[in-house]
């Protein structure tokens, strides 16, 4: 049975695929600092159903680590590497860009390193639509031409992403970058819009509405980001950049609306001026996805929202 590091094991992404892996029987090693960019015990919950799992290990630490990327590898004889821990978030990133450099940066490059030297070939990379920038085609297709990020965070990402170029290039590792377009559902991060609207909306609060609202994004039920990543260890692909979204655009307005409206509440807004580091719009092409491995976007977002409605109001009573 394939051995998989899920480095960020214990975040949104990394946990809901855990879950996924080991129903299918693989053994996972998570790796994750359990760092306070948003409130650890969240993380903490995302792994308890783990905690005695026979196929399940925790290593607590950090990728900026050489030595102890090295020793996971070496002690726990890692064949497949699903790298998704990172500092994530376009606009914390312009406040600290050093931070952003050396964990999505030098993080990746320990991990391609540590997988190069004991022989796991299989390396899956968590980038993102912000590498896009502010491109003006849309939908967004793997073959656009990226030179403008326009924050740090979505830099970083381009520089892992050509870091595992070179690394498929020397070395022949495996390596697929998935390009996720906003990630939600159960487990999400706090501070990421729909949770963020949700906590805000059933608070009787205002949600901070940067822009007058028409900004676009393409948001990826989770699910259907597990089926992707899935997807992709199956494909094993010499080298492929490939987009994950919905491949349907909802306006920020749109979105608080429906969040609202689930809720059962009036959908209060705070207008605020647009961030620097925002960009106006994403939108997934899939179609390589499709083509590659018959992988489409199943959960629409009234459908996601749902979902995300009732594990928040389940949480929320907890
Ligand atoms: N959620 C999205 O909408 C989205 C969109 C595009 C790309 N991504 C990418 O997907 C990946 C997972 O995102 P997520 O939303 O699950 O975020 P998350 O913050 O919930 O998960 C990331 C995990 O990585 C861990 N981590 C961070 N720095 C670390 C370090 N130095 N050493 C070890 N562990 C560390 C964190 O503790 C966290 O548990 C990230 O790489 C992110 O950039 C996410």
């Amino acid at each position: 049975m394939r051995k998989v590091l899920v480095t960020g094991g214990a975040g949104f992404i990394g946990s809901t695929l855990t879950q996924a892996l080991l129903e299918r029987g693989f053994e996972v090693v998570c790796l994750d600092d359990f760092n306070d960019y948003y409130n650890p015990e969240f993380k903490r919950a995302n792994v308890a159903g783990f905690v005695g799992h026979p196929g399940w290990k925790l290593v607590e630490g950090d990728i900026r680590d050489a030595a102890l990327v090295e020793e996971v590898y070496r002690r726990h004889g890692i064949s497949v590497t699903v790298h998704l821990a990172a500092r994530a978030g376009v606009r914390p990133s312009i406040r600290e860009p050093r931070l952003y450099e050396e964990v999505n940066c030098l993080g990746t490059l320990n991990l391609l390193e540590a997988a190069h030297r004991w022989g796991a070939y299989t390396f899956i990379f968590g980038s993102s639509s912000s590498v896009y920038g502010v491109n003006s085609k849309v939908p967004f297709s793997e073959d656009d031409p990226i030179t403008c990020p326009v924050s740090p965070y979505a830099a970083t990402k381009r520089a892992g992403e050509l870091l595992c170029f070179t690394y498929h290039h020397l070395y022949g590792l495996k390596v697929t970058c998935l390009r996720f377009f906003t990630v939600y559902g159960p487990r999400q991060r706090p501070e990421m819009a729909v949770y963020h609207f949700a906590e805000r909306l059933s608070r009787g609060q205002a949600v901070p509405r940067f822009g007058d609202g028409s900004t676009a994004r393409d948001y990826t039920y989770i699910d259907d980001i597990v089926a992707g990543i899935l997807a992709a260890l199956d494909g094993d692909a010499a080298f492929e950049i490939v987009n994950l979204g919905g491949s349907r655009t909802t306006t920020l307005a749109e979105l608080i609306q429906l969040i609202a409206a689930r809720l059962g509440v009036p959908p209060r807004v705070e207008e605020l001026p647009l961030q620097p580091g925002d960009v106006p719009i994403t939108y997934a092409d899939v179609s390589k996805a499709k083509r590659l491995w018959g992988w489409e976007p199943k959960v629409s977002i009234e459908e996601g929202i749902d979902r995300f409605i009732d594990w928040y109001n389940r949480e929320r009573r907890r």
